[in-house]
């Protein structure tokens, strides 16, 4: 699990593979000056990712091309990102006896219990957060595993592509470490970042840095879309440019964007009772919006209202600067989860 911001950044390039489009998303920084070099939004047909799995993965790997083409610099190394509902995260405590291989051995033996696939079928990776406050002879262990199916088509569409692999992360565990980036984290304030993309709504708490609390639902700006595309006639890869460039008729706007508008926030609503009726956590005193339907006009104001809660687009290159050579601001319409 490395942080793409921590890493040297020349030559690395950051991969979302969504359900509707991939993004890429190339950075460096200098000292705590993080910069953004290119980016790129290249659709993808409905077919190719379904429910977060690659499906059709030549498919998948020739959108990465383009998006590499258009970025335009020399990209060795690629990082990309599995999602959370693909992986199982398990804390567990190993005597600080075992390093090194040993220690690998011993996660993998403590692993094989919960995990409910043969491990052979499974990617592991583990990290040591630190000892244990109650008994400093053990270490704490923060577990992931992930179906090896999940991880492996994301590393093939990208090799095929002609860039390097070299990290795989979770997509809650990139969001952890952009917290602090976009807000003040302090003590146990939990704060909310809401994902409405093309397929999924996902909610993520998090707390003290820490992810608390996860969910996703099926839905997403896909049924905007369909609708759109039935009614009006347009294919679906036109709205979603048209919606991106906020180039569709008033009729449309007036008739379908607003009302889906109150369709995202109920679904919203929805995925926070779930997270309040969990029952373990307290008030949530912040709801970030992120994912391509955040766009959708005036929603972080309407939800704030209707939510009674402060709501805002996240905007992760809040704190960036960006290449000279770049529209600021096309890049600042970047999302990237
Ligand atoms: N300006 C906008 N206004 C409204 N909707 C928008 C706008 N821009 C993009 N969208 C919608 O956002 C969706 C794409 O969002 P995103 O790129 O986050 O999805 P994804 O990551 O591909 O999908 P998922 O995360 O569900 O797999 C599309 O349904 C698109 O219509
Ligand atoms: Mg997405």
């Amino acid at each position: 699990m490395v942080s793409l911001f921590g890493k040297k950044s020349s030559g690395w390039i950051g991969i979302d593979i969504g359900s509707s489009s991939v993004k890429l998303v190339s950075m460096s920084s200098s000292g705590s000056q993080r910069q953004i070099d290119a980016y790129a939004i290249v659709p993808l047909p409905p077919t190719a990712v379904i429910d977060g799995n690659i499906e059709e993965v030549s498919v998948v790997s020739s959108a990465i091309q383009r998006g590499l083409k258009i970025c335009g610099g020399k990209y060795t190394a690629a990082v990309v990102s599995v999602p959370s509902s693909a992986v199982i995260t398990k804390k567990m405590q190993v005597s600080n006896l075992f390093v090194g291989i040993e220690l690998e051995e011993q996660v993998r033996i403590e692993a094989d219990q919960f995990i409910p696939y043969p491990l052979e079928e499974v990617s592991l990776d583990f990290e040591v957060i630190g000892p244990v406050k109650k008994d400093h002879n053990f270490n704490e262990i923060l577990l992931v595993a992930c179906r090896k199916a999940n991880a492996e088509s994301r590393e093939d569409a990208v090799t095929s592509a002609g860039v390097k692999c070299e990290v795989v992360d979770v997509d809650i565990y990139a969001m952890e470490r952009l917290l602090p980036l976009i807000d003040q984290v302090m003590d146990n304030k939990l704060i909310a970042i809401v994902d409405v993309g093309a397929s999924t709504l996902s909610l993520n708490v998090f707390q003290n840095q820490e992810v608390v609390y996860n969910r996703e639902q099926a839905f997403g700006g896909n049924d905007l879309s369909q609708a759109i595309n039935q009614q009006h006639g347009m294919s679906m890869e036109e709205v979603d440019l048209a919606l991106r460039e906020n180039s569709l008729s008033q009729e449309i706007l007036d008739g379908m964007v607003v009302p889906f508008t109150n369709t995202v926030i109920q679904q919203v609503s929805r995925a926070l009772q779930f997270f309040y009726s969990s029952g373990v956590h307290g008030q949530l005193s912040k709801v970030y919006l992120c994912g391509g339907a955040s766009n959708l006009p005036d929603l972080a104001h309407k939800a704030s209202d209707e939510l009674d809660m402060a709501c805002e687009v996240l905007n992760p290159f809040k704190n960036c600067s960006v290449n000279r050579k770049l529209n600021a601001e096309n890049s600042a319409a970047i999302v990237l989860f």
